[in-house]
């Protein structure tokens, strides 16, 4: 086991900011976790889970033992039927596992491609883009149970996938309640890649590709081709801006909620759900009360899309975490103000 002491997790947080954890372990194995459940003085510290730190805003020191994800490898585990299916070590960057799944003649996740983070945080909130979601391409993974040291595996039913949600963000209410957030590490991932491929071409920014190229039967590489043209035409990229995507919510309204929103702003972009909710662009809601390329002290909002907050400090005036949390609050309050509806943030806050 390596354990490192007051670690800079400047590097290890997408949005780029500078906080420090009391200590850190590269965990490339289940061998280093019993490792610290073996260790008398690691067991007692709080523990914080990072994989690519994509998804999280640090508003502070993080007085926990830091698990820094790097377990490895890519294979095909086995074959059924119908599906693929390829294993991948949390640590994997998720990029690179779409990227080799394509190499290796497995499509299906080509929609996902340069989603920032890790295999490991994927099944956490459910990540998805262009109308495909983690849920609808996984089959299972593996983790470690931190509190009996045990390795367990959990299908998709036992996930509790939702939208940008799972098990793995709720924590356990003690009566039994599924929620394994701090308690639960993952440590491999599953997907299971349909043998029969179908493209997934329904959402609007791909139709618009399927027009400008007069390309009908786009191959899976043809797709990731365009999501990766997509994604960096309209998102920051985070080695240059920090930032961690997304930063709200898609929001979901009743038909009357939206009916009252259209009547006072026709344009407001919504898209109908299968139960009957309707789902709200937050870009558009955080666009329309005018934030877009505002700044407020050294956080931001990206100037091509709203939902997306970005790192606006400099070497010597680094953006804070406090700093992201006040913007996003001034955001929240707007929204709720003009439109009547609560913004959730969608990475974690720590
Ligand atoms: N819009 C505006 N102004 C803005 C931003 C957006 O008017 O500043 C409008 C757009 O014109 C569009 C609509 O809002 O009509 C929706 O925007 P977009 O298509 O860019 O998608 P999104 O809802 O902003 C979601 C995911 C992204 C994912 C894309 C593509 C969430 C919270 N975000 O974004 O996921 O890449 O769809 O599928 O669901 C992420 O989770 O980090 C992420 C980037």
């Amino acid at each position: 086991m390596n354990l490192e002491q007051n670690v800079p997790l400047q590097p290890y947080n997408t949005f780029g900011i500078a906080a420090k954890a009391q200590a850190l372990v590269r965990v490339r194995s289940e061998a280093d976790l019993l490792a610290v459940l073996a260790d008398p003085q690691l067991a007692t510290l709080p523990r914080q889970v990072l994989g690519g730190g994509s998804n999280v805003v640090l508003t502070g020191d993080v007085k926990a033992l830091v698990l820094k994800m790097e377990v490895p490898g890519v294979r095909l585990a086995s074959e059924t039927h119908k599906h693929w299916i390829v294993e991948a070590g949390a640590g994997v960057v998720w990029h690179d596992l779409v990227a080799w799944t394509l190499d290796n003649g497995y499509p299906g996740l080509e929609n996902m491609a340069l989603i920032p983070g890790t295999v490991g945080a994927s099944p956490v909130q459910n990540i998805g883009a262009y109308g495909v979601e983690l849920q609808d391409r996984f089959d299972s993974l593996d983790a470690m149970d931190m509190l009996t040291g045990e390795l367990f595996s959990l299908n998709a039913a036992q996930c509790g996938f939702s939208y940008r949600d799972s098990v793995f963000k709720h924590a356990s209410d003690g009566a039994g309640g599924l929620g394994l957030a701090g308690r639960a590490v993952i440590l491999r991932v599953r997907f299971a890649l349909a043998k029969c491929w179908k493209p997934e071409l329904g959402y609007l920014d791909l139709t618009r590709k399927l027009q400008e190229t007069g390309i009908h039967k786009p191959d899976a590489r043809q797709i990731f081709d365009w999501v990766c043209a997509i994604r960096r035409a309209k998102l920051p990229d985070p080695q240059v801006i920090g930032n961690a995507g997304s930063f709200f919510k898609n929001p979901t309204v009743t038909p009357e909620q939206c009916a009252d929103i259209i009547a006072r702003d026709p344009k407001v972009v919504h898209y109908p759900m299968p139960d009957g909710t309707l789902k709200l662009a937050a870009g558009w809601l955080i666009d329309a009360c005018g934030w877009k390329g505002k700044t407020v002290g050294h956080a931001g909002v990206y100037e091509k899309q709203a939902l997306v907050l970005v790192n606006r400090g400099t070497a010597e005036h680094p953006c804070t975490g406090g700093e992201v949390m006040t913007l996003a609050k001034a955001i929240q309050t707007s929204v709720y103000e003009r439109f009547g509806i609560r913004l959730e943030p969608e990475p974690v806050v720590v």
